[in-house]
């Protein structure tokens, strides 16, 4: 179970190779988590981060395959790993790919890779997942969304609008949760510098994995259902979301 501290003693994590995530179970296992499970396609670089997990304290890292594209295993893997393991108390659902907003715009290809990978992918996993910590009574469930889900912007809206997806998604399967013992928690950093964002320009109040790994650890001892990160983005949002389109349309954004 998650502590007051946001400590979960059993993690799994979806996108097992994402900075982000990985810098939120390093901290977990400052706390109470001792029980690691990574999912993703690049089994040897897992398998890497998991030796580095267990140096730092972790009393056992698995590392399992997964591909968010590959929608068709996503009932086998969940039923596979429940047969597995205990429980999980806490999952971490990051993976996700920017992907190329310029050919994604002519290239349907493209536009499927990035919409397939970080909504229909995140939601054909999460209805057998959901379902799993259903039946083991518990579990919280924490979700990288974006701040560029709040409001599409046409530099990045292929992107943007998967994140929209996804967000609306978890909120809503948020509120169905409730009184289930199972919690859905979303997170919407800004600009983090991470392997995602290398090369491009930060965007202002831009962040790293370890401040957005804070404010997860954070939010959860909270008992938050969303968490902005940096937090005044949630105010800098909330007026952007407003300006007018033909005005929006018009920023540097
Ligand atoms: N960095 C930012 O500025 C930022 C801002 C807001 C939200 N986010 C979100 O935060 C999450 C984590 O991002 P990050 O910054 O930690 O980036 P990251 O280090 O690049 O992590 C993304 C992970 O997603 C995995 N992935 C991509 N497609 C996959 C697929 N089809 N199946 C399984 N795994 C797949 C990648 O695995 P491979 O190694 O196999 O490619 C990678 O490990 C993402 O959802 C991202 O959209 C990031």
């Amino acid at each position: 179970m998650i502590d007051a501290l946001g400590g979960a003693q059993s993690v799994l994590v979806l996108g097992g190779g994402s900075e982000i995530a990985l810098a939120t179970v390093r901290k977990l296992i400052e706390g109470r988590c001792r029980t690691v499970t990574l999912a993703g396609r690049d089994i040897e670089a897992l398998e890497r981060s998991g030796k580095e997990l267990e140096a730092a304290g972790a009393s056992s890292v698995d590392v399992v395959a997964f591909d968010a594209l590959d929608y068709a295993s996503h009932d086998g893997f969940i039923r596979d790993l429940v047969a597995q393991h205990s429980d999980f108390d806490l999952v971490i659902l990051a993976f996700g790919v920017l992907g190329d907003q310029d050919l994604a715009e002519t290239d349907g290809a493209e536009a499927r890779r990035i919409v397939g990978s970080n909504f229909t992918g995140a939601v054909s996993v999460l209805v057998p997942l959901v379902g799993a910590l259903k039946e083991q009574g518990h579990g919280t469930v924490v979700v990288l969304s974006s701040v560029a889900g709040e409001r599409a912007r046409k530099s990045n809206f292929v992107y943007g609008s998967s994140k929209a997806g996804l967000d609306a998604f978890c909120q809503g399967l948020g509120d169905s949760l409730v009184g289930t013992g199972v919690r859905i928690v979303v997170v919407r950093p800004g600009f983090v510098h991470t392997k995602m964002t290398e090369g491009l320009d930060a965007a202002p109040l831009s962040t790293d994995a370890d401040t957005v790994a804070d404010a997860i650890i954070a939010g959860l001892g909270r008992g938050s259902e969303t968490i902005w990160v940096p937090a005044p983005l949630r105010i800098v949002m909330s007026v952007l979301r407003h300006v007018p389109r033909p005005v929006f349309r018009r920023l540097p954004l």
